[in-house]
């Protein structure tokens, strides 16, 4: 058993896909135990994805995921950190395969829909970075 960190990103949540999203998760095995919708400030959204500090696009990432609200969630299930990066598709949205979240809700690299974890690691950094252990159920 893992839990793994999934984040509904704002282009998703404005267009109304929250569920539909959701429903990828839990018809392939993996099971939400924490739930939010949130708001990120600059500085949140600054420290979430802080290992991506010195890359160019950081500005635009900060900003676009400030932009609206978002939906945080910890999945749990067999291999969750793999499983939700296997539904999610590749990053840019144009090289996700067919059928995957990415390229069934996603318009471009920034604008990719959802974020996942890449590691157990990462996941439980992520994780304790959105939700207290009581929030988890
Ligand atoms: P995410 O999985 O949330 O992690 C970092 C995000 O940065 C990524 O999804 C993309 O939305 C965004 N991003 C923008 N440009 C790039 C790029 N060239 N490489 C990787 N991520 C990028």
């Amino acid at each position: 058993m893992e839990r793994t960190l999934s984040i509904i990103k704002p282009d998703a949540v404005a267009k109304n896909v929250i569920g539909k999203i959701v429903d990828r998760f839990e018809s392939n095995g993996l099971r939400i135990v924490g739930m939010k919708k949130i708001q990120l400030s600059k500085s949140d959204a600054g420290k979430f994805y802080e290992v991506h500090a010195g890359r160019p696009f950081f500005g635009e990432l900060v900003e676009f995921m400030t932009s609206g609200p978002v939906v945080a969630m910890v999945l749990e299930g067999e291999n969750a950190v793999a499983k939700n990066r296997e539904l999610m598709g590749a990053t840019n949205p144009k090289e996700a395969e067919a059928g995957t979240i990415r390229a069934d809700f996603a318009q471009s690299i920034d604008a990719n829909a959802v974020h996942g974890s890449d590691s157990l690691e990462n996941a439980k950094i992520e994780i304790d970075f959105f939700f207290a252990g009581r929030e988890l159920l």
